[in-house]
């Protein structure tokens, strides 16, 4: 069977770059690995993807519950079509650059859906495939977005000077606009999660340097599955 991590946090958590190294690491052992990132890696969750990012406001677009189902029915079709058979392979690994859980923070703890709800549509779309290992990289909101702000902001003074207002808008992204609180329920929201599933889930503080984060996944990882991960 082989190993399925994943990664999760808020905007600007940093856990996107944390799991590409993550992913470098381990390909360069003899594991074959793959990358995933949700909502992608599937044509229809790519398509979910860009739609989903246009980034209009939320009266132009879809409604909480319609959002739910297309996060869930990507990931559907990731599970079917791509994690059940990699996971079934030996010496095998899978990154995952945001899972379920994501789900469970924004559309639960962030849009309010009631979890009970959730655990429903969360259980159709996983068929019970989950992460052994959760990493949870945990930032203040306003530390995290304003990471954000500033990459973004770098971007467009190097490469998009000629963007409008409105195409700097559209660029934010669905989730990036949202109000503080929403993204601190969905801060408290992980929190919450790791807590019910202590086992899988390791809380890393997202405001250390970056190298030290990546060395103390790598640590983690090795001292929780040593038969899979050769030391040295
Ligand atoms: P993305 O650009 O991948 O953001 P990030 O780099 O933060 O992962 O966009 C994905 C957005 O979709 C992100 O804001 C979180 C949100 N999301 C949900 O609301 N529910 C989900 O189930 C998933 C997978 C993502």
């Amino acid at each position: 069977m082989a190993l399925f991590i994943s990664f999760e946090g808020g905007e600007g958590s940093g856990k996107s770059t944390q799991a590409k190294i993550l992913h470098g690491r381990l390909a360069n052992l003899s594991i074959a690995v793959k990358f995933i990132r949700e909502p992608g890696a599937t044509e229809l969750g790519g398509y979910v993807r860009e739609w989903l990012k246009r980034g209009l406001p939320i009266e132009k677009t879809i409604s909480n519950h319609a959002e739910l189902f297309l996060f869930s029915a990507a990931r559907a079709e990731l599970v079917t079509k791509e994690l059940k058979h990699h996971l079934s392979k030996p010496n095998a690994a899978i990154v995952a650059d945001r899972y379920v859980d994501s789900t469970t923070a924004y559309q639960g703890y962030g849009r309010g859906i009631p979890l009970e709800q959730l655990e429903v549509v969360n259980a159709l779309a996983t068929q019970g495939v989950m992460p052994d290992l959760t990493f949870l990289l945990d930032i203040a909101p306003a530390e995290g977005l304003a990471r954000m702000g500033a990459v973004q902001y770098g971007f467009r003074l190097d490469d998009d000077m000629s963007a409008t207002e409105s195409e700097r808008h559209t660029e934010g992204g669905r989730f990036e606009d949202e109000p503080p609180d929403f993204h601190e329920r969905v801060r408290q929201g992980y929190l919450h999660l790791a807590a019910s599933e202590p086992d899988r889930f390791h809380i890393i503080d997202a405001a250390q340097p970056q190298h030290r984060i990546s060395n103390r996944i790598w640590e983690t990882l090795r001292l929780r599955f040593p038969e899979a991960i050769p030391q040295g």
